[in-house]
């Protein structure tokens, strides 16, 4: 089981996003397992960022994401990381295929609502920029012998 970093974009905030969103994920499988509501400091946002610095559209991608709140979520879950990128879908909302929540509401390359880390070194990386470790809770739900198939011990 993993623990990948997911972040609503403030296109998602101001288009009333949220909830459908975070549907996906719970529609999946996968559980929220923290939450914040927050405004992204440049600080932060550059940190965050750190590996495209230099590329052309840096200084857009930081402007953005520190321009309104946004919300950061730790989502956990069976293959959460790459499932995560899978529902997210490609980078551009107009290449995105439909399905993938870039590709059902997203029509723009820098506007594509939402950040989901890359890899687990990238999540573990990214979760513990964001989060601190009494802020993520996780917990067990009595459905979720029904989600992942763990008879045999193993989370299959
Ligand atoms: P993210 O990190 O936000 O989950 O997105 P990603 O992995 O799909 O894409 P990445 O290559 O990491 O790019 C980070 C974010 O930079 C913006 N971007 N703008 N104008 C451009 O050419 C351009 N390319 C990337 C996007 O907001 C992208 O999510
Ligand atoms: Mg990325």
């Amino acid at each position: 089981m993993q623990t990948t970093l997911i972040i609503l974009k403030p296109d998602a905030i101001q288009r009333g996003l949220i909830g459908r969103i975070i549907s996906r994920f719970e529609d999946k499988g996968l559980i929220v397992i923290g939450a914040k509501f927050m405004r992204v400091t440049r600080e932060l946002a550059e940190e965050h960022y750190a590996e495209h610095k230099g590329k052309g559209f840096y200084g857009d991608l930081v402007n953005f994401i520190t321009s309104t709140p946004v919300l950061v979520m730790a989502i956990h879950g069976k293959e959460a990381v790459a499932v995560c990128r899978k529902l997210i879908g490609k980078t551009v909302g107009y290449e995105a295929d439909p399905g993938t929540i870039r590709g059902d509401f997203g029509s723009s390359k820098s506007f594509n609502l939402i950040h989901g880390s890359d890899s687990e070194s990238s999540a573990e990386r990214e979760l513990n920029l964001f989060f601190q470790e009494a802020e993520l809770c996780p917990y067990d739900r009595v459905i979720a012998q029904w989600v992942v198939d763990t008879s045999s011990g193993e989370a299959e």
